[in-house]
């Protein structure tokens, strides 16, 4: 079936599904079969998977999940693409019973993605709960290891070293810390139990960091609303470039429902509410208005 274009990001109905298998507790990589997808998405964008029962009108709306990595033929040409996800409601739960062959509808890619490298220096990318996702990508194309999107924004100047700053609650929600660690970025963990890594919250391991004196190119964070606050806080106390990858409630995810909307501080210092899914996920840490709760 071919691609329909909506909003500039392709529909792929009844995309194939190659693999979904668990890579830890409630965690599961999805791989679809959606080239034109895999050839266009950017580090930091997402995709809409909507994964309804056979025959069933619920869950009617997607879920949003960001680009986990792409596979390429031996000449190089992007031929399918992984997402990681969180079983945590309906939705995602009838997604994690589908098998290799099932079909399942796919839009994307959707939003912004991260930007160019800010290199050279470090990277720093800050992870609480599933929000390590999107910087496998990243990290390997701030790198300077693989291209995204094929002739799509700058890419800036290679990072010299990335570092994922990775939190969880135990030890067996850590997902995909060997990928991680294969595409040369360096992970150190924090454990809410401490079952793994350093016991704790992961702003401490950044808190400490910065501290001690260390000052990356840039901070890249996505997870929980707190964690995100508490990174744009300390990245502002200590002078470093800060991004921040939303996850705001997604129903459409191309500008159309308003779902997804939180405020963001305009030049003259005033919020104005704007859709995540559109002008985000990414936005610089220092204009979101954390003191507002819709994100
Ligand atoms: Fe519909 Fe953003 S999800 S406007």
């Amino acid at each position: 079936m071919s691609d329909l274009c909506t909003n500039n990001a392709l529909m792929r109905p009844a995309a194939l599904v190659l693999e979904n298998r668990p890579i830890a507790r409630d965690t599961f990589l999805l791989r679809l079969d959606a080239a034109e997808i895999a050839r266009r998405i950017l580090p930091g964008q997402f995709v809409m998977v909507r994964a309804s029962e056979e025959g069933a009108d619920d869950p009617l709306l997607g879920r949003p999940f960001a680009l986990y990595d792409v596979q390429r033929k031996g000449t190089g040409e992007p031929v399918s693409f992984d997402v990681v996800y969180l079983v945590i409601g309906r939705g995602t739960a009838a997604l994690s019973r589908k098998r290799p062959g099932d079909r399942l509808d796919v839009w994307g890619p959707l939003g912004n993605g991260f930007g160019p490298s800010p290199g050279p220096g470090h990277a720093l990318f800050v992870a609480g709960g599933v929000g390590q996702t999107p910087f496998l990508a990243l990290g390997r194309e701030w790198l300077g290891a693989t291209t995204y999107g094929e002739g799509e924004s700058p890419k800036g100047s290679p990072v010299e070293s990335a570092t994922l700053l990775y939190g969880v609650r135990s030890a067996d929600l850590l997902a995909g810390v060997a990928d991680f660690e294969r595409a040369g970025i360096r992970v150190e963990v924090a454990t809410d139990d401490g079952s793994a890594g350093r016991a704790g919250f992961v702003t401490q391991l950044l808190a400490e960091r910065l501290q001690a004196g260390q000052r990356p190119a840039k901070i890249v964070a996505c997870g929980p609303p707190l964690m995100l606050a508490a990174v744009a806080g300390l990245a502002r106390d200590h002078g470093v470039a800060c991004d921040v990858s939303l996850e705001n409630h997604m129903a459409c995810g191309f500008g159309a429902c308003f779902s997804c909307v939180t405020p963001i501080l305009q030049d003259d210092g005033r919020p104005d509410l704007r859709r995540v899914c559109v002008e985000g996920p990414v936005f610089p840490a220092d204009r979101v208005d954390w003191s507002r709760p819709s994100h």
